[in-house]
């Protein structure tokens, strides 16, 4: 018999956070030909929180971050490492997690993003995983924060109903071998699919000029029908290849926390993987898509609310701009 896997590194708190405001589909049929009936029909999404004029994406991941460090029990002082998973860091350098380090008050530890979009969050975790393993540091936070509100070109209908505002934040260290932690991660980028999900201009590819800000090419640009076959075979590959870097199945997972892009891709990757979509927390109808915020979003909300308990297996996959996308297997 193949022995089980001994998790290394575990969650030790996590938090969450999201904008007061809310936008409704209702609000949104007075701003785009689009309704109600529309947005949840194909999306699931019923509204979405959007952030304050005067709040950035740092302000949003300190919430979050300090909600895990109370939980997880410590204080900003106890951080050998931040890692932030974001695409709308409060400006383009330095990192989102510099400024957070600084809101925080932690020491002058390493702090970086990391530009995997909505995996950013399952490849901040596969990062912390590997330095917590491997003695380097004790504990990492990680954060997925995304203010996808300022990247949305609010004209266009076929992507300003599906993004939303949020944070999320997980604080990981070191096992302390009772089985519970990070049993399995898996990441992938597959560039074929690169200008199918991209802001197109203000890098150095594109410079940002009157003309490429007239035409909104600093705005999120999306091939919704390639990102869609992409999502439900790719996270459902990446499902199987963390339970079988395990050496487990899917009867062990109890439940399944998917990147909340689209309801209708949840419920095509749980038929994929034969796992009953009561096993899935779900949220995309209040929050939306946040991003790389999606995944800690759920999991915050499920644990608080006492569905995922100490001791379940959690099977968690996310895919984004890149086209990148991974998986983890945690036993909470
Ligand atoms: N309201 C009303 N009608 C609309 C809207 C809208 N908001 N948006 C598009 N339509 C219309 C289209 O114009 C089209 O009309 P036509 O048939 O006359 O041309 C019709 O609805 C169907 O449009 P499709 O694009 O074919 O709709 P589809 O069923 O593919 O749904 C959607 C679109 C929701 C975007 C879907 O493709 C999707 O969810 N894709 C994946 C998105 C995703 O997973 N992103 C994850 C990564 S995000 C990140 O990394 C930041």
């Amino acid at each position: 018999m193949v022995p089980e896997l001994v998790p290394q590194s575990r969650i030790l708190g996590i938090g969450a956070y999201a904008p007061a405001r809310v936008l409704t589909n209702a609000d949104l049929e007075k701003m785009v030909e689009t309704s109600d009936a529309w947005i949840t029909e194909r999306t699931g999404i019923k509204e979405r929180h959007i952030a304050r004029e005067d709040e950035t994406a740092s302000d949003m991941a300190l919430v979050a971050a300090r909600r895990a460090l109370e939980i997880a029990g410590l204080s900003p002082s106890d951080l050998d490492m931040i890692i932030v998973g974001t695409i709308s860091g409060d400006v383009p350098m330095p990192a989102c997690a510099a400024y957070l380090q600084r809101k925080l008050g932690a020491r002058p530890i390493p702090s970086f993003d990391v530009s995997a979009a909505c995996a950013g969050f399952l490849y901040a975790m596969s990062i912390a995983d590997q330095f917590v393993r491997s003695g380097a540091h004790k504990h990492v936070l990680i954060v997925g924060v995304e203010l996808l509100s300022r990247l949305i070109d609010w004209e266009d209908r076929t992507t300003c109903v599906l993004f939303g505002d949020g944070a999320g934040a997980a604080v990981i260290g070191p096992a302390s071998g009772d089985g519970r932690g990070i049993l399995s991660t898996r990441l992938y980028t597959d560039a074929n699919l690169t200008e199918s999900l991209c802001i197109p201009a203000g890098g150095s590819r594109e410079r940002l000029t009157t003309e490429s800000l007239q035409k909104k090419r600093d705005k999120v640009q999306m091939v919704g029908k390639d990102i869609f076959k992409a999502a439900v075979k790719s996270m459902s590959q990446a499902s199987r290849d963390a339970l079988e870097a395990a050496n487990m199945s899917t009867d062990s997972v109890r439940w399944v926390v998917p990147h909340q892009a689209n309801l209708r891709i949840i419920t095509q990757i749980a038929e994929r993987l034969d796992i009953p979509l009561e096993r899935f927390v779900i949220n995309i109808e209040r929050y939306g898509n946040t991003s790389s915020a999606s995944i800690p979003l759920a999991l915050d909300e499920a644990f608080r609310d006492g569905r995922i308990k100490p001791g379940d297996t959690v099977l968690m996959c996310a895919l984004g701009a890149g086209v990148s996308w991974g998986s983890a297997l945690v036993r909470m």
